[in-house]
């Protein structure tokens, strides 16, 4: 039942923090069915309606099924993978080496979501300040079709260790638009209960409590939120 506060139902609130807190990052277990178009619109549709400054909406959404074209981006991953490896010296460096980062040719199907920085001519509402909101607008475009494709039960993995220049070159971008996210989209053998980085032991998430701060940096997050915030699994985020 819904309150008077205009929230959802206790089942409606508990499919969105699932989604939230079983969205995973795919790129090792992708299967090769193919995603159907009523579920692809479907996302499309719920990355379409993400916020944007201004109401901008700088997405487009490019469709790539051609081998060809994967196989030219993957081309492109492997020289930045290589690069990016030799910032890891030793024991870091193999373990960099063994994670798989991409699941660009596994996949059925790869999506990118590139941002038009000219949409809307040159003073769009809200962007006059910080010029990379549309960027950040693009970004919850993506967010929103992770979590949509989760609750549809597909996976989706971002590759950005490609050349952005590059990347734009292959999939034949006009000048002005930016390749913000390229993306690997499929089902799944699994979503992995935690992020592969943790679970490679690469890095782990952080104490949400650590990160609370009061109204400035330096001052402290009032003790009933940080209480009441190291009292939350995330199953109770749900309640
Ligand atoms: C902007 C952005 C870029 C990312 N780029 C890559 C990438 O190139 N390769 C990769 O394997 N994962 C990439 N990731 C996925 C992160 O590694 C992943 O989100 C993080 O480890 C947490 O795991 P989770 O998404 O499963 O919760 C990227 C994520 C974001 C948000």
């Amino acid at each position: 039942m819904s309150s008077d506060h205009h929230d959802f139902s206790p089942a409606e609130r508990a499919g969105l923090y699932r989604a939230i807190f079983e969205r995973r990052d795919v790129r090792s277990q992708f299967l090769p069915d193919p995603v159907p178009e009523d579920v692809l619109a479907r996302l499309l549709q719920a990355a379409h309606h993400a916020p944007s400054v201004g109401f901008m909406q700088p997405w487009d959404f490019l469709l790539i099924e051609s081998r060809d074209t994967r196989r030219a981006v993957k081309a492109l991953f492997d020289g930045a993978n290589d690069r990016a490896a030799r910032h890891y010296a030793g024991e870091r460096g193999e373990r960099y080496r063994r994670l798989k980062l991409e699941g660009i040719l596994d996949s059925p199907l790869n999506l990118c979501i590139t941002c038009d920085r000219n949409r809307g001519g040159p003073h769009v509402l809200g962007r006059d300040s910080m010029f990379d909101t549309d960027l950040f607008s693009t970004c919850l475009a993506v967010q929103n079709l992770w979590l949509a494709a989760r609750a549809e039960g597909l996976g989706v993995g971002w590759v950005s260790i490609v050349d952005p220049d590059a990347l734009a070159g292959v999939l034949a971008l006009p000048a002005g638009v930016y390749p913000l996210a390229y993306l690997c989209l499929g089902y799944v053998s699994e979503f992995l209960p935690e992020p592969e980085l943790a679970a490679a032991g690469w890095r782990q998430r952080l104490p949400l409590t650590g990160l609370l701060r009061g109204d400035t940096w330096h001052t402290e997050a009032p003790e009933a939120v940080l209480q009441a915030v190291a009292g939350l699994s995330p199953q109770d985020a749900s309640r």
